[in-house]
């Protein structure tokens, strides 16, 4: 996950990646061939049937596929070079291959799969298109990720907002059951796989992986600790894999072309095709499948007619959904699409839903709403995550005003690091990273708004709480406490 350091004002990162110029190949990346595109029906042209499915090639030889066993799935997986597309981006192959430990069969009983179709991060649009437009895709996934983790069942929990995504998507799974692709002897293959829909509540936190296996299980959705790790001990107690939508929906063309294929787009490490949700300040908003690695530039000019008032008029993008902080127009100039170029300039790729934010944008209130959205989603579990979110809201709602002294930044941005890194789940990260990103790219526009308000606003000081306050030489003294504080 983004780890990014702001060591003496500067940006650090904590390992070599493939940015490093030694490791860049000569290669320009982007203009996915549509014969390379793994979503063939993202813009609906067909439709979501198993009969368009399968005219699109999908459950094409699936019990062959099946056949060649748990080893040779993982062994593809791995040579894909597949990242979880979640917004962690951990290796898929490897993080599947931890069901199968030495000696696993002694453990009999069910294991599972948990597909995480939440989608709760915004900005981000794209596991609902694909269960819109291609959910066979992520059926036949379920099937084939669950052979290779030698899972008995999967379950697909899905934000419950998403009432028709669920009908279509219970539509495809039950056309599944009918043709004898899923249930007793799959595909005619000899494995037996069940595959659920359980519907979440929206909330934000449920995306969590563990959090969702305690929704799934019928508690409130709070993360657990870590360890066990769920490929230990997960839903029901038994070994489970959670994974994205999007990462289990591009496994079976992986296994069908093969994971030198999918390993043959985008940078080293930072291999594949991928879902792009671009939203905000551009001419035509959409989700588009490109290769990784694709200049953030061409992606948005290519594919969504430009920046609205021209490239020029770019304040900043927030490349990977609202919890990664936002990269400022020069650093948009040149960077490239991926995990490792976006977390070497200290934002990262999140799940890719790239938030574009021209110049008559407030970058202040943007960031503060995200605040709210933090406040209001931490489950409040951890002291950090739930005094932090609503601290760092408060202050958020002063910094937009200006009410605020420009030593309070540095505060702030010191509350972030005591927010960051502290906490059960990494929702206290994404609620610090957003207001590192600000003061880290945006101090002047803040120090600006402080101006403007003191000047307008002679007396009434920092930090004070100055409805029926006296102010006193410029402080405000015999502050009554708010009832609302
Ligand atoms: C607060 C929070 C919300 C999350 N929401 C989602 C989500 O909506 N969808 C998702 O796939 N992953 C979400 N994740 C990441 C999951 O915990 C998990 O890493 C991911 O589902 C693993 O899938 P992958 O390996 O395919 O990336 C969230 C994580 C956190 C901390
Ligand atoms: S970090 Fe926040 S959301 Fe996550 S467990 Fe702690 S209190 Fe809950």
């Amino acid at each position: 996950m983004l780890r990014s350091l702001r060591q003496g004002g500067a940006w650090k990162r904590g390992l070599a990646t493939s940015a490093d110029p030694a490791a860049v190949p000569n290669r320009v990346h982007g203009g996915l061939k549509d014969s390379d595109r793994i979503f063939q029906n993202v813009y609906s042209k067909y439709g979501h049937d198993l009969k368009s499915a399968q005219k699109m090639g999908d459950w094409y030889k699936t019990k062959e596929i099946i056949l060649k066993g748990d080893k040779w799935i993982i062994d593809q997986m791995k040579a894909s070079g597949l990242r979880g597309r979640g917004g962690a981006g951990f290796p898929s192959g490897l993080k599947w291959s931890f069901m199968n430990p030495p000696g696993w069969e002694k453990n009999a009983g069910p294991r599972y799969l948990v597909v995480n179709a939440d989608e709760g991060e915004p900005g981000t649009c794209k596991d609902r298109e694909i269960i819109r437009k291609d959910p066979h895709k992520l059926v036949e996934g379920c099937l084939l990720a669950g052979r290779g983790m030698n899972a008995t069942a999967a379950y697909i929990y899905i934000r419950g907002e998403f009432y028709n995504e669920t009908v279509i998507l219970q539509n495809a799974i039950n056309e599944a059951y009918k043709a004898g692709l899923l249930g007793k002897n799959a595909c005619g293959s000899g494995y037996d796989f069940d595959v659920y829909i359980h519907r979440g509540m929206g909330a934000y936190v449920c995306g969590e992986e563990t959090a969702l296996i305690e929704s799934i299980e019928g508690k409130a959705g709070k993360p657990r600790l870590k360890p066990p790790f769920p490929a230990g001990i997960g839903l029901f107690g038994r070994p489970t894999t959670v994974a994205n939508v999007e990462t289990v929906s591009v496994a079976p063309t992986i296994l069908r072309r093969g994971g030198d294929w999918f390993a043959s787009f985008g940078r080293e490490r930072n291999s594949g095709t991928k879902l792009f949700c671009i939203s905000g300040h551009v001419n035509e908003p959409c989700t588009v499948e490109e290769e990784m690695s694709i200049p953030l530039k061409e992606l948005l000019e290519k594919h969504c007619g430009g920046v609205k008032g021209g490239w020029d008029n770019l304040l900043g993008v927030i490349p990977g959904g609202c919890s990664v902080p936002v990269m400022p127009k020069d650093v948009c100039d040149n960077v490239l699409m991926d995990y490792d170029a976006l977390r070497d300039v200290g934002s990262g790729l999140g799940t890719a839903a790239v938030i574009v934010m021209n110049k008559q944008t407030d970058i202040i209130r943007a960031i503060q709403r995200f605040s709210a959205f933090y406040k209001h989603e931490s489950c409040g579990q951890c002291t950090p995550c739930r005094e932090g979110t609503t601290w760092l809201a408060k202050m958020m709602d002063r910094f937009y005003k200006g009410q605020a002294t420009e030593k309070e930044i540095d505060m702030v941005f010191e509350l972030t690091k005591e927010v960051e890194g502290h906490t059960i789940c990494a929702l206290g990260d994404a609620a610090a990273w957003p207001i590192q990103g600000l003061i880290k790219s945006f101090r002047p526009v803040m120090v600006d708004r402080i101006n403007e308000f003191n000047a307008t606003h002679p007396l009434e000081t920092h930090g004070g709480w100055v409805a029926g306050g006296k102010v006193k030489d410029g402080v405000v003294v015999d502050n009554p406490i708010p009832a609302h504080h």
